[in-house]
């Protein structure tokens, strides 16, 4: 990982203080959030010179908020289905021309040509019979040679998938994340579902080395303009 990119992801007392604009409980979720997951490693699959990026469940805007602290030079767009969410990330960071939120599912994203897009922690909160259909559609947003990036848990010793099962359950039966269900997706299954959207190139890393939960980076890319001619 890049040593500047890694400097640059804020500590969680920085974060608190910077989203001052939201409750003491929101405040807390979003450093929970931030402490939990390996955003370094997020950040640094994606491209941060100008380009186009659509963030899918973005939640409450940690990733628009890190990718802003990294000098990410492009646009950003950040859907999610909770308009509870969307509104917390419009308090906290604003909108401009180069960054906006909107209360819809991937469906919902009129525009294409997207250069990447980043699914962050979401696929599990899917039906499983539903995945490969989100999965299709953020694909068909990307621009020719566009780079998916999604972050899923899995990987790593047997303990972390009960740490994971008992936290996720425990967001979405308090109320804190919704969802149509709880139900594990790791990286070996979202890689099959970015290959059976078309992708190409589709790794899968192991990143949940030095976390409680069990964390895998899956990245592809759409296949270049007249590759197939
Ligand atoms: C655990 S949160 C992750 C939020 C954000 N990506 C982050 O990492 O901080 C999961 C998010 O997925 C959203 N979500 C649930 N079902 C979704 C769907 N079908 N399409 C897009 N987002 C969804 C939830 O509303 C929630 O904000």
């Amino acid at each position: 990982m890049d040593g500047d990119l890694a400097k640059a992801i804020p500590g969680v007392s920085e974060l608190f203080r910077r989203a001052r604009a939201l409750t003491v409980a929101e405040r807390a979720h979003l450093v929970g959030r931030l402490s939990s997951a390996p955003w370094a490693l997020v950040v640094g699959g994606l491209r941060l010179d100008g380009s186009s990026l659509l963030d899918v469940g973005c939640g409450p805007g940690l990733l628009a908020h890190l990718l802003e602290r990294c000098g990410y030079a492009g646009t950003y767009l950040g859907v999610d289905p909770d308009e509870r969410k969307v509104a917390r990330a419009r308090a906290w960071l604003g909108e401009s021309p180069r960054r906006a939120f909107r209360a819809v599912g991937v469906e919902g994203v009129e525009e294409r040509g997207f250069d990447q897009a980043a699914i962050v922690d979401v696929l599990y909160l899917v039906p499983p019979s539903a995945r490969a259909a989100l999965v299709a559609e953020v694909a068909s947003r990307l621009a020719p040679g566009g780079r998916l990036v999604a972050l899923t848990s899995g990987g790593g010793p047997r303990w972390k998938r009960a740490v994971d099962r008992i936290q996720e359950r425990l967001a979405v039966v308090l109320g804190v994340t919704r969802g149509a269900v709880v139900a594990p997706c790791d990286g070996a299954e979202v890689a099959s579902l970015f290959s059976q959207a078309g992708l190409l190139d589709v790794r899968v890393e192991d990143a949940g080395a030095g976390y409680v939960h069990g964390f895998e980076l899956v990245s592809g890319r759409r296949e270049d303009a007249g590759a197939s001619d």
